[in-house]
């Protein structure tokens, strides 16, 4: 396993698989690795001859107050791991690197950056729009792999491939959990064990809303009070949004009579975690 750590080398690095005939598949990471993203690995393996995980903490996509600082960060861990899973380059910048100077291109999505997570992290979507096109740029993969359990993160790369017409296969793979059901991710690590034994009620809360829609509820305000009384029903859980929305635009529907997002975001303390579940009304 080769690991760069600079644009330049990031290229040539590039080029050897090119020139031996290699297709790439990146997976981009923030690093603190955990199954969820060694799924997302696995998946590459079967995309491409040549897998390439970035790992890259991309401070552009932090607002002001969040957890930049505090951010899990554990490179040789993350390099054992990915040692393991048999990936063949991996890309790890400095903030430097990635940012000589601040950056003065943004990236916006017509408003669909602004609902659901953007609501409560204004300049988030727009920073990793931006480092997303960075790496892709870096890298040129022939794919790269995205997790559902960033949802809108998905969605709008998806668009970024399309309107700027970035000739990369995007792969969503779905959200890996722990045996109690709670969505794997890197801030999982700041939960007390009180709030650890709380969190799986995100879970709870969307299986709850699933079998409601399985039953023939069709009123989406209906699915998401059933949303947030499951989430009320937990003392150390406070509510930031849940919504029932369509797949394709995060717009609320009317009635649901076409595939809905479920989507949660709740604070423990001072950890936002967020889950999702993506329903068809005509496959349950
Ligand atoms: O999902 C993440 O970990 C990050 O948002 C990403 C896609 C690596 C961009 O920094």
């Amino acid at each position: 396993m080769d690991v760069v750590t600079t644009i330049a080398a990031a290229r040539e690095r590039r080029s050897v698989d090119r020139t031996a005939g290699r297709t790439v598949a990146l997976v981009p990471t923030m690093g603190y690795l955990h199954e969820g993203h060694l799924s997302l690995v696995r998946r590459a393996h079967t995309l491409a001859s040549s897998v390439w995980v970035s790992i890259f903490v991309n401070p552009t996509q932090f607002g002001p107050g969040e957890d930049l600082d505090r951010y899990p960060r554990d490179l040789e861990r993350d390099l054992a791991l990915l040692e393991r899973e048999n990936a063949d380059v991996v890309f790890a910048p400095s903030a430097e690197e990635m940012y000589p100077e601040p950056p003065k291109v943004t990236i916006g999505y017509s408003g669909l950056e602004n609902v659901l997570c953007g609501a409560s992290r204004p300049g988030h979507f727009a920073g990793v729009g931006l480092v997303v096109s960075k790496l892709f740029n870096i890298v040129e993969p022939d794919a790269a792999v995205f997790g559902q359990k960033d949802a809108q993160q998905a969605l709008l790369i998806r668009r970024l491939v399309e309107d700027l017409s970035f000739p990369i296969r995007i792969d969503v793979a779905p959200v890996v959990r722990e045996p109690d059901g709670l969505a794997m991710s890197s801030r999982n690590t700041y939960l007390s064990a009180g709030q650890r034994r709380a969190a799986p009620v995100l879970y709870r809360a969307l299986l709850t809303a699933r079998d409601a829609i399985a039953h023939g509820e069709r009123d989406p305000r209906r699915v998401e009070v059933i949303l947030r009384e499951v989430i009320a029903q937990e003392p150390l859980a406070t509510l930031e949004y849940a919504v029932c929305v369509t797949q394709d635009d995060l717009q609320p529907p009317n009635r649901i009579d076409r595939p809905v997002l479920l989507a949660l975001a709740v604070h423990f303390g001072t950890t936002r975690l967020i889950d999702n579940m993506p329903v068809d009304p005509k496959e349950i």
